[in-house]
This record gives C-alpha cells, sequence and structure tokens, in this order.
C-alpha cells in the first residue's frame, strides 16, 4: 500500500497522519530588491513557517551582501559561466545573468526548485539569457557530473549566498566546491561564499573544512560588514 505524507511505519514510532503538502506555504509574492543601481523583482516569501528544509523560500541576509557586492564588480563577470549553489529563489543568479550569459543555479529542494524555475521564467523574456535550473545536492556526485556532462568546460565561478546553516551539509558543500574547483586549472576557478556568522562552531568549521579540502581561503578585502544585525563576509576560495 503507498505510504501517506509521514505516516511511520516501524514498531513503536507513532503515526501521525499529516500530509506534506500541508506545511508547504507557497503563497509567493512579487518582491523589489535593489542591489546598487540594479532593481530585480522575483516571487518570494517574506518569512519562513514550515517544518521542512524550505529556507529557500526566501531572501536571506547573505545573498544580499553577495549581490551589493555583484553590483559593484559587474566587470568580475563579463563573458563568465557561473554556476550557484543553494540558489533558493535565484536572486544571486538572476543578478549574474545581467552581466554575464552562462549562469546554471541549483538547489537540492523540489519545492524551491519550483519557484527557482518560476522566477527564471519571469526574467527570462527579459534582456537575460542563458539562466537555467538544476538540481545539485551537494556531495551527490550523480547529480554534479550531470551538469558536468552539460558543461564539461566546467565554470569559471562558482557560488554561494548563506548556505553554511547546518554542520553536517559542510563538508558535503566542500566535497562539491572542490570538484567544480577542479574542472578547471589552478586560478581560472573561484568559489565566491558569503557567509553570514550565527554561531561559532560555523565560523570555524567553514575554515576548516575549506583547508580539510586542500584549498586556500581568505576574505575578499572590505567585505566584512553588517547584514542584518549580523556579521557577514564574502571569502574567496581557490585551489592552493
Ligand atoms: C538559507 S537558504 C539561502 C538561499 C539563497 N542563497 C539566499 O541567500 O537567499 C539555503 C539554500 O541552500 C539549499 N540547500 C541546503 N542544503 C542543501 C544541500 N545539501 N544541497 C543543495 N542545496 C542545499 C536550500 O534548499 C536553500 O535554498
Amino acid at each position: 500500500m503507498e505510504k501517506r505524507g509521514e505516516e511511520e511505519e516501524e514498531d513503536g514510532e507513532e503515526i501521525v497522519c499529516i500530509d506534506r503538502s500541508f506545511f508547504i506555504n507557497d503563497d509567493y509574492q512579487l518582491t523589489t530588491f535593489t542591489f546598487g543601481s540594479q532593481v530585480l523583482q522575483l516571487f518570494c516569501l517574506q518569512s519562513a513557517s514550515t517544518d521542512f528544509d524550505l529556507t529557500g523560500q526566501l531572501v536571506w541576509p547573505g545573498a544580499k551582501l553577495l549581490n551589493n557586492y555583484i553590483s559593484q564588480t559587474p566587470e568580475m563577470l563579463r563573458g563568465c559561466s557561473v554556476i550557484e549553489l543553494g540558489s533558493g529563489v535565484g536572486v544571486t543568479g538572476i543578478l549574474c545573468s545581467k552581466f554575464c550569459h552562462d549562469v546554471v543555479l541549483t538547489d537540492h529542494n523540489e519545492e524551491v526548485l519550483k519557484i527557482l524555475k518560476k522566477n527564471i521564467e519571469l526574467h527570462s523574456s527579459s534582456e537575460s539569457t542563458g539562466l537555467i535550473a538544476e538540481k545539485l545536492e551537494w556531495g551527490n556526485s550523480h547529480d554534479l557530473n550531470q551538469i558536468l556532462e552539460r558543461h564539461p568546460e566546467g565554470f569559471d565561478l562558482v557560488l554561494g549566498a548563506d548556505i553554511c546553516f547546518q554542520q553536517s551539509s559542510i563538508p558535503l558543500l566542500f566535497d562539491t566546491v572542490q570538484q567544480l574547483l577542479c574542472t578547471r586549472d589552478i586560478g581560472h576557478c573561484k568559489f565566491l561564499l558569503a557567509y553570514v556568522s550565527r554561531a561559532k562552531v560555523m565560523d570555524a568549521m567553514v575554515i576548516s573544512e575549506a583547508v580539510r579540502h586542500g584549498l586556500l581561503i581568505s576574505e575578499v578585502a572590505g567585505s566584512r560588514s553588517v547584514v542584518g544585525n549580523l556579521e557577514g563576509v564574502i571569502y574567496e576560495i581557490t585551489l592552493k
């Protein structure tokens, strides 16, 4: 018989007969964001409110930090191919597409991928081209290989905004980053990570995982700043 919702079958486990869709809020609002001279409109939620991993339904402070940096340094993107990890609603990748023409936005959550694709559609009719969404779960070689089959030349730039908040996913994130950086010769691909500090243990883990993966990690000069009421910084991460 088909399993319903979060039903558990194991002995001694409580059975909860509530369908997963009950928790999903997809009442997205068209919202305007301004980054320097760039104005973007996107569908997103204004606050997170569910039991499931739907952090990607709204725009996080790290995206604001990274997008302000991108809007001030658009020449960095000219002619570049870009892949974004944990794109959420796509605010960073879509901004990049204003300055370059090959942008792959990724996420692992099916519900988030739906709103990401809707936002890409919203922007594909304007001057932006070359924007696509792909499923990519960090550490999942099958997902990554499928993307690399379609992009055998790899990417010039890997981006991540506010994607370090769950300890167990950080080693997997860096596995994926390392594989992406290795598709290019040293110096030809970098990972820009907009990191927002919420716990000292995570601050240390991001640096130690980068080092454990044989990567160089440094702060982008002048990027350390307050976002919301938290401290953020942009890290540049490259092969050693
Ligand atoms: C806090 S949100 C940030 C979204 C967006 N970058 C922003 O700053 O607004 C984290 C994003 O990472 C995605 N994510 C979390 N764990 C992931 C994993 N293991 N693999 C791929 N994506 C993941 C989530 O689905 C979500 O979209």
